[in-house]
């Protein structure tokens, strides 16, 4: 049985960075009230820079950042360095600015000789640093996800391999159409999670946006995303809603 998800419609950019943030911000206050610390795997792309800046500035909500760890949701198979890197993007708009102990920062080691190994290490950084929910599997308190025009999120995109990993956690994936192997997370660990936060962002997502919400028959590797024993929030602007016709399936 999938966990209630909901879908909050926010005005503009403005005010959907805002409300990321403050959810950010709650759910790193509970888990820290509750058990001590707050995990949570950070999504690449365009769309979260803003909210890594917000929640890095002087006008961002309280976050006990000592007591967060950082993790990474896919990842390129570039060099840390290298300008399509999401650790890079994540380093340069919130981690460098954040006083986050460097051991509570893991990133995807994408200095391995393959995506294979790189995939394989992440996974076991993951299983040595987090407490385990049901069937034995990682547990994070939020993972932020992205959605790419095709549906994909994370590195999960159509028709690639990915989809149908039921038992890795971290898989190297193969994505023809970026003639390019990433590194992601994979259903079992996402559908753990306590929760998943989806952040969606301007008219060139309406399109998609209305395919994930009111066609079943899609098939969209977003639409694949349902916490067992999670939220599963949706984040989206007045822009990329603007095809919603209101019919949810
Ligand atoms: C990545 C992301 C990916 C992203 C979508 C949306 O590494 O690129 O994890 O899933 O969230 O592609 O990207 P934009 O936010 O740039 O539209």
């Amino acid at each position: 049985m999938t966990a209630p998800s909901e879908i909050r419609i926010v005005n503009d950019a403005a005010e959907l960075f805002k409300a990321a943030a403050d959810e950010f911000a709650m759910l790193a206050a509970q888990a820290v009230h509750r058990k001590g610390s707050f995990s949570v795997a950070l999504s690449g792309g365009s769309t979260p820079k803003r909210l890594y800046t917000l929640l890095a500035s002087k006008d961002g909500p309280t976050v006990p950042w000592s007591q967060v760890s950082f993790f990474f949701g896919d990842e390129r198979f570039v060099p840390p360095e290298h300008p399509d890197s999401n650790f890079r993007m994540v380093n340069e708009t919130l981690l460098s600015k954040l006083p986050a102990p460097p051991e509570n920062i893991f990133r995807v080691c994408t200095e391995e000789a393959s995506a294979e190994v790189a995939a394989l290490q992440y996974e076991s950084v993951v299983k040595d640093h987090l407490a385990l929910g049901s069937e034995g599997i990682p547990r994070f308190d939020l993972i932020l996800l992205g959605l790419g025009p095709d549906g994909h999120t994370a590195s999960l995109f159509p028709g690639t391999a990915a989809l149908e990993e039921r038992k890795l956690l971290v898989i190297a994936n193969w994505v023809e159409k970026l003639r390019a192997y990433r590194v992601t997370f994979t259903y079992p660990v996402i559908n753990q999670a306590a929760c998943v936060m989806f952040l969606v962002s301007g008219k060139e997502k309406a399109e998609i946006v209305r395919e994930v919400f009111e066609n079943p028959k899609a098939e969209l590797p977003a639409q694949r995303v349902r916490p067992v024993r999670g939220q599963l929030l949706w984040l989206i602007d007045q822009a990329a809603a603007s095809l919603l016709s209101g019919e949810r399936i």
